[in-house]
């Protein structure tokens, strides 16, 4: 019997992209493990394991948090959106055109928590500078695209949704 069959766990309860979730997971393991093994949602990558690349970034109740360094214990009764959500969360589907027109991955393995984070940016700041853009991707590490293209691509977002609101508005929609 392997050690992890001892080991103990806990009872959550979440919504994760939307759908409910109900299960028992280990005591010790990360929510970006839980996520990865535990729902087989592959989308958010893990990099350095101790939050300073930014690549495990999820949402949790409308905060971007580092899944590595979060324990899957601690979401229990919370609201969960990864990069996974992308047909279901209209920010995140608009980041990812915009980074795909823009050129602005390449190995692609940042990009998951790039888009998180600047989802979260878009959300509360709706036309942010290029410098706010910079400040608040500055604790997400890319190897290869030298950044640009990242500010370029969440700048064109914040266009995009900027027009998508006023249609919205212009239609008399909520
Ligand atoms: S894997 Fe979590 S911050 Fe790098
Ligand atoms: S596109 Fe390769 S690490 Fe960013």
């Amino acid at each position: 019997m392997s050690n992890a069959e001892h080991e103990p766990t806990g009872a959550i309860e979440c919504t994760v992209n939307g759908e409910a979730v109900s299960t028992h997971v280990p005591l010790r393991q990360s929510l970006v493990d839980f996520l990865r093994h535990g729902l087989g949602l592959t989308g958010t990558h893990v990099g350095c394991e101790h939050g300073v690349c930014g690549a495990c970034n999820v949402v949790v109740d409308q905060r971007v948090v580092r899944g590595c360094l979060m324990l899957a214990v601690q979401v229990d009764g919370s609201n969960i959106t990864t990069i996974d959500a992308e047909k279901s969360d209209e920010y995140i589907t608009i980041l990812q055109q915009q980074f795909f027109e823009r050129a602005a991955l390449q190995c692609g393995f940042c990009t998951p928590g790039m888009i998180l984070q600047a989802s979260e940016l878009l959300r509360h700041t709706p036309a942010p500078t290029r410098a706010e853009i910079r400040e608040t991707l500055s604790g997400n590490y890319c190897r290869c695209t030298g950044y640009h293209a990242i500010v370029d691509a969440v700048e064109a977002s914040a266009k995009v949704i900027s027009h998508l609101s006023s249609d919205i508005g212009r239609r008399g929609g909520s």
